[in-house]
């Protein structure tokens, strides 16, 4: 025990590090697979702009907290809630996040699995020729096959795991300081390509003319939800996160700053792909086979559109692995703070577990016949691996996201709270009143309301 505490605690070495690491963990599939489609699906605009009012509300707010908790605590999510409040059941809190991580990356894994199966269906040509039908099935026959899929997760399982051996300051630092950059690079390119094209300001228009009849109850909820998973919160990762970040850094800052870069980055992976699909005239309501299906289409329609394909896919899987890295971190380091194990244990055990889950997932699809259980508008519902992936998140991450509001509202002091976001009152106090109100008010009461609905389905 003394041992540990004479121990550095390793951490993020500057500034630039910090902001790779966080933006890597929020910008993710979530932003480049699932904002697209769930936008198309919910019918562009409108459901855009209350997925930007969810994020100014709720997430950028619940982002501080958690930092907060974690570098008061300066311990992992589960351990953050022992030590701020030691001999309460608020530790459950942390277990909740440590089971979405859990559950999160299982499946995380399956579909960034699927993505690099098609950076190497990407260079070997494979789109070429194809016709929309073809391409469908060739999506269709990649998740239904028993061991292709799992194959590719257990590759990204193994990359992620090897950043993770590498520790915070050289290996989730370091990689993301390399990989940060070259998504950016990738998707800025695909912009362009893809606003250039004739007929691309029909997808603009998609985007950025709200139509509001398009939005339902339901949109409402995959935005708050969607709002959650996109800025990694809810389950600790940004606890675990805050831990390692440095005592005279800006948390405020930090938060902000994480927050305009994920939120632009899922506008930027917008902007890549609906200018695109509509050049071409393809339905922009495909759903989870939106970048799978509909994308090799337009790439295979598109001058150059071999080695955009490339690109895209490699962009996919660049921005899932730093954000894959920040959900087995979660994992890691409650093994290595509470449990004593070494690095190396930890990581491998948390990697076959969270694999192993993965593949029984991925399996569903094909040879298990199992369905996977959830509450759901008031009724117990069987879903699939698609839907079940998605319900499961939205559920468990606003979740977190409540309990974590409540904590730093009501259950830490004011003077802890504001001691650890001005940096012992170093930093302006200017808009502490309203992150206040935020904590306290706002985002409890409306993640409460929605979560309800989501179980009970109102309306
Ligand atoms: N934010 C990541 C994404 O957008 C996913 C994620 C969720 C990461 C929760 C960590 C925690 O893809």
């Amino acid at each position: 025990m003394e041992n540990k505490n004479l121990q550095q605690r390793d951490g993020f070495s500057s500034k630039i590090g910090i902001i790779a690491a966080a933006a890597g963990s929020a910008i993710g599939l979530g932003n480049i697979w699932k904002f697209p489609y769930i936008t198309g699906v919910y019918g562009g605009g409108a459901f855009i702009l209350v997925y930007l009012v969810c994020i100014a509300l709720i997430g950028l707010p619940v982002m501080l907290q958690e930092f907060s908790i974690g570098r008061r605590a300066q311990a992992n999510a589960i351990g953050s809630f022992k030590k701020l409040k030691p001999n309460t059941p608020w530790f459950l809190t942390g277990w909740l996040g440590f089971a979405a991580a859990f559950v999160i990356l299982s499946f995380y894994g399956v579909v960034a699995g699927w993505t690099l199966s098609y950076v190497f269906s990407a260079i070997t040509n494979s789109f070429a020729g194809q016709d929309p039908e073809a391409l469908g099935n060739m999506f269709g026959g990649l998740v239904v096959n028993p061991w292709k899929p799992i194959l590719f997760q257990v590759i990204f399982m193994v990359l992620t795991a090897g950043i993770i051996l590498g520790g915070v300051k050289n290996g989730i630092e370091k990689y993301s300081k390399i990989l940060m950059p070259l998504l950016l690079a990738i998707i800025v390119v695909l912009d362009i390509r893809a606003i250039t094209l004739p007929g691309a300001s029909a997808g603009l228009a998609f985007l950025f003319q709200p139509d509001f009849s398009k939005l339902t109850a339901s949109a409402v909820m995959s935005a708050l939800g969607h709002a959650f998973f996109s800025l990694s919160l809810g389950m600790g990762t940004m606890i675990t996160y805050g831990s390692y970040i440095g005592k005279k850094e800006n948390l405020g800052v930090t938060a902000l700053q994480v927050t305009i870069a994920d939120t632009a980055i899922a506008l930027l992976a917008g902007l890549a792909i609906f200018p695109a699909v509509f050049a071409f005239g393809i339905e922009p309501g495909a759903g989870p086979g939106l970048v799978f299906i509909t994308l090799p289409n337009v790439f295979n329609q598109m001058p150059g559109g071999y080695i955009f394909a490339i690109m895209f896919f490699v962009l996919l899987a660049v921005a899932a692995l730093t954000s894959s890295i920040s959900i087995l971190e979660v994992v890691v380091a409650y093994f290595v703070e509470d449990k004593g194990w070494d690095r190396k244990k930890s990581t491998i055990i948390a990697t076959v577990a969270i694999t192993a889950l993965g593949a029984f997932e991925s399996l569903t699809n094909s040879v298990i016949n199992f369905k996977l259980p959830l509450l759901k508008g008031g009724v117990m519902h069987s879903f699939g691996f698609f839907d079940w992936m998605i319900e499961m998140s939205d559920l468990m991450l606003p979740l977190g996201g409540l309990f974590i509001s409540i904590f730093v509202g009501w259950v830490m002091t004011k003077e802890d709270v504001d001691d650890e976001i001005t940096n012992g009152g170093e930093l302006s106090h200017a808009w502490m009143g309203i992150f206040e109100v935020l904590t306290k008010y706002v985002a409890p009461v409306l993640i409460f309301f929605t979560f309800l609905n989501l179980i009970f389905g109102w309306f």
